[in-house]
């Protein structure tokens, strides 16, 4: 929904996520872009880089405060995240990069957050969690011809992002953090 149509309704589209840091985002950007010039399509925007956790789609305020209530005694302690793999999607065009090995506290932050936001009433995709850090969407597929230049992640926070879709691509905006314990 376009931030009119949104500010009307007094809704807005939000998901959790792993937000990258200045370096993690500059070493994805740089590979977003050697991805691009293999797969085309469209390339993520640099400001728009993230990991995604749990998608909620549009919602109203008193959803929004609820969410903001998402308890930290769920949080796992912080954790390295190592990505070392890129590839692409057939059957959606995306281009990403991810990790070959899921950390325990990745696996447990995508199961408390996914518990806690069913047991609130929140309706969230029933496809299982599959950590990845979209590069490029409407991307033509081909193997990569070499492989990802591994990217050092020291995961610290959990963020809930404000996402609002625009002609020249999504923009994210950050409206919460946990810290990491
Ligand atoms: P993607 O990167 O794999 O497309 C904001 O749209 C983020 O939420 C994107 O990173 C997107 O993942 C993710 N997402 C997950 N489910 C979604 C859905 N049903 N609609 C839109 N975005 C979704």
């Amino acid at each position: 929904m376009e931030r009119d149509a949104e500010v009307a309704a007094g809704t807005q589209r939000v998901f959790f996520a792993l937000w990258p840091d200045d370096a993690v985002r500059l070493a994805l950007a740089g590979a977003a872009r050697k991805m691009h010039r293999v797969l085309h399509g469209r390339r993520t925007r640099d400001e728009s880089i993230h990991l995604t956790l749990a998608f909620l789609g549009e919602v109203d305020i008193e959803e929004f405060v609820r969410l903001k209530s998402f308890p930290a005694g769920l949080l796992p302690e912080a954790f390295h995240l190592r990505l070392d793999r890129w590839d692409c999607w057939p059957r959606n065009g995306i281009g990403w990069a991810g990790p070959s090995q899921k950390p325990r506290q990745l696996a447990a932050l995508a199961h408390n957050l996914e518990t806690w936001l069913r047991s609130e009433g929140f309706q969230l995709d029933r496809r299982p969690f599959t950590p990845h850090v979209t590069l490029v969407r409407d991307a033509q597929y081909a193997a990569m011809p070499e492989p990802l230049a591994p990217i050092e992640w020291a995961v610290e926070e959990l963020a809930l992002v404000h996402s609002q879709l625009l002609p020249r691509g999504a923009q994210h905006e950050v409206i919460a953090r946990w810290p990491l314990p």
